[in-house]
């Protein structure tokens, strides 16, 4: 017998009701300064209500500089911003559960940003295929400028001043976003970095920036402020990137940032238990459960497969992204074992903002 996903746990320090995570989700529904707003409230709330017992937000984007990827993406950058977030915080705290801010930088994967021209990345390399029409119009990548050190400082800077603004918010912690092509992600990749600096070459270089994130932030913030990172070997437009170093070099990065403090791992993939790395038979998951960090596991999960999820992975949390946007009463609804709705891409037309979610459902109750 294993504990079922439905029963209280402690987690990364935290203590959770149950082990459903809410994925983060980017839904371009604040304002146009980067602010939080009254709808995102609601939005979050939603799926306190249905049961998630920990929330992770969508990508936020931590300076006033080229980290913005997306049109109406909140900020955590300044004091107004950070304000913005305590309602939200305040609500889905009121309704049982935690919520962590995920920290994302755009880097070279940026479809709009008020405070530059340019983004900025490891090299001048675009991501691969076109940019996603789900958060805004743009037909082709922007050319990157390819960062100077004093890029990198602004950057760490950036990403410091974000993790405190989010604990300053009532936020219970950070997940950086490691993961699916950002900047962060960029920096792993080496189809992104090309370099041939202290920043590029071997894992150990191209990972020094985020374990030093990993240290100084830790060091900052308090003992019980969570900080978590999601990583892929996957982008948003390339499921089939690998990086060379396959399953060792990714059990070395999971035991380094182990190292540095971090609280927790989130790996995402098409699907939990896909074999995602050079040279290996395992998931993602599995090297982080082998090493003994506290996991939540990503991709796929569905009403027909957490307690085959729950089981193999039985200390991690389930992280839900294309479910939860379907039912945010989805863990209500499979606790009390009722039947859940479905996806439908309409919902996320023209763009997945939740102005567009709320009409869709509207239409639908009416129909
Ligand atoms: C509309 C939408 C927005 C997303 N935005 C983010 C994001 O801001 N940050 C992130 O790490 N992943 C983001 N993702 C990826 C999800 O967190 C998740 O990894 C992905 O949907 C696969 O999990 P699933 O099969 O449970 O949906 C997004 C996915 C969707 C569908």
């Amino acid at each position: 017998m294993f504990d079922s996903p439905f029963d209280a746990v402690d987690f990364a320090g935290m203590r959770l009701r149950n082990r459903f995570a809410l994925a983060p989700m980017t839904r371009v529904s604040a304002e146009a300064n980067g602010r939080a707003n009254e709808a995102m409230v609601d939005h979050y709330v939603r799926y306190a209500k249905g049961g998630f017992g920990l929330l992770i937000t969508e990508g936020i984007y931590p300076d006033q500089a080229a980290s913005q990827g997306y049109e109406h993406q909140p900020g955590l950058a300044d004091a107004l911003q950070t304000e913005s977030w305590v309602p939200i915080v305040k609500a889905v705290h009121a309704a049982d559960s935690k919520i962590i801010a995920q920290i994302m930088h755009a880097g070279a994967q940026l479809q709009y940003n008020r405070y530059v021209e340019q983004p900025i990345g490891l090299s001048e390399q675009t991501p691969v295929a076109t940019p996603l029409g789900l958060y805004g119009d743009q037909e082709a990548w922007y050319e990157p400028k390819p960062m100077t050190e004093t890029d990198f400082d602004q950057v760490m800077n950036g990403f410091l001043g974000a993790i405190r603004n989010a604990q300053a918010a009532g936020f219970d912690g950070v997940e950086l976003h490691g993961a699916n092509g950002y900047l962060l992600h960029e920096m792993l990749s080496t189809y992104f970095n090309t370099r041939e600096d202290k920043f590029g070459g071997s894992l150990e270089k191209r990972a020094k920036f985020i374990l030093d994130l990993v240290k100084s932030a830790r060091e900052m913030v308090d003992d019980d402020f969570v900080i978590g990172i999601r990583l892929s070997q996957i982008t948003i437009t390339d499921q089939d990137y690998q990086w060379p170093e396959g399953e060792q070099g990714f059990r070395w990065l999971v035991e380094s940032l182990a190292e540095a403090g971090i609280d927790f791992i989130h790996t995402t993939d098409i699907s939990v238990d896909r074999v995602a790395l050079r040279d290996s038979d395992k998931s993602l998951a599995q090297v982080v459960r082998e090493a003994g960090v506290a996991l939540i596991v990503n991709g796929g999960i569905n009403e027909d497969n957490i307690e085959q999820i729950a089981e193999a992975y039985p200390d991690a949390l389930m992280a839900l992204g294309k479910a939860a946007l379907a039912d945010p009463a989805f863990v209500r609804k499979v606790q009390g074992e009722e039947p859940v709705e479905q996806l439908d891409f309409a919902m996320l037309q023209p763009i997945a903002n939740v102005e567009n979610e709320m009409r869709w459902r509207a239409e639908q109750k009416d129909a």
